[in-house]
């Protein structure tokens, strides 16, 4: 049987199946290419060069085992391979943290946010860094800075450990274990923050592909806005005069703007549209402190 064929039939069972998709993938056939080309051991972007390729007996069954385990676990297809692509950069992951697929990536490897920043950007924070991949893809975006890593899940930062010793950069990414802010003093020149978010209803409807996650890295109360509000909270104080913090909401801008009508954000645009990722500067946070 040829490779690409039996990417098709992969597609079809998943689809079948009923599977959910989001977590880097989007659609059946996609999500079929990633687990027939990492059973065989093949690069994940590698298949126009080898759809041709012939598949032994072996193989097949090793990739429909793969196929049915995805369909009847309903775990993402990252939880199976161990493993998850952002930016060209491979991450470690498992289920004792969120699969990453966060917009910020896209916002680092663009270089989108570099107007916001100067030569005196030195102290970055990943607030919520779930498996580290955000932190990391930070420190190589800029090079001269110093990252902190923090989550609150202790199982989360070991496998962020695991991420930032497979990319060399123990001397640049310190893993720190705090609620909010509580134990980062920083000041900090940029905070970037993919928080648990997730609304009450939504959470009720999500596929079971999500519920594999940790529920500590998705639900966020009521409105979505439980952990936002108290980092909005905190954050000034946490902040130097220039800096500017980046918070990824997902599709949860209506209940963002319903609790804080006045804030002044800058909507960032990344593939996902222009309202999943803002932005704030140090002042505007303050204000809403002020008044709030
Ligand atoms: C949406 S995930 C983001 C993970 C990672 N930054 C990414 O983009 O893949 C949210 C993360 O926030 C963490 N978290 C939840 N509540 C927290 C809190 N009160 N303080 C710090 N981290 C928290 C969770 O453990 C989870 O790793």
């Amino acid at each position: 049987m040829k490779l690409l064929a039996l990417v098709e039939e992969a597609a079809s069972r998943l689809e079948a199946g009923g599977v959910g998709f989001g977590h880097g993938t989007t659609n059946a056939f996609d999500e079929a290419a990633w687990l027939v080309l990492w059973s065989l051991g093949l690069p994940l972007d590698a298949l126009d060069e080898h759809e041709a390729r012939e598949v032994d007996a072996q193989e097949e069954r090793e990739v429909r085992a793969l196929v049915e385990e995805r369909i009847a676990s309903r775990k993402p297809a990252a939880y199976l391979t161990r493993e998850a692509w952002l930016q060209g950069v491979a991450f470690y992951v498992d289920e004792r943290a969120i699969v990453p697929r966060s917009f910020i990536a896209e916002l680092l490897a663009e270089g989108t946010l570099d107007p916001w920043l100067s030569e005196r950007t030195r102290k970055v924070l990943d607030l919520c860094t779930g498996n580290g991949s955000l932190a990391v893809l930070a420190a190589m975006a800029y090079p001269d800075v110093e990252v902190d890593a923090a989550d609150i899940s202790a199982d989360a930062l070991e496998v962020a450990r695991i991420n930032v010793d497979r990319h060399g950069l123990q001397d640049r990414v310190r893993l720190v274990q705090s609620d909010g802010l509580a134990a980062l003093p920083g000041p900090y020149d940029l905070i970037l923050c993919n928080p648990p978010y997730v609304n009450a209803q939504s959470m009720a409807q999500l596929p079971a592909e999500y519920r594999a996650e940790p529920e500590l890295a998705l639900a966020g109360g009521a409105d979505g806005m439980d952990f936002v509000r108290a980092l909005l909270r905190d954050a000034p104080s946490r902040m130097s005069d220039e800096a500017v913090l980046v918070l990824e909401i997902g599709n949860e801008r209506e209940h963002f703007e319903r609790a804080f009508p006045r804030l002044e954000a800058v909507w960032l645009e990344t593939s996902a549209g222009e309202d999943q990722v803002l932005l704030l500067t140090r002042d505007v946070i303050a204000g809403l402190t002020r008044n709030p």
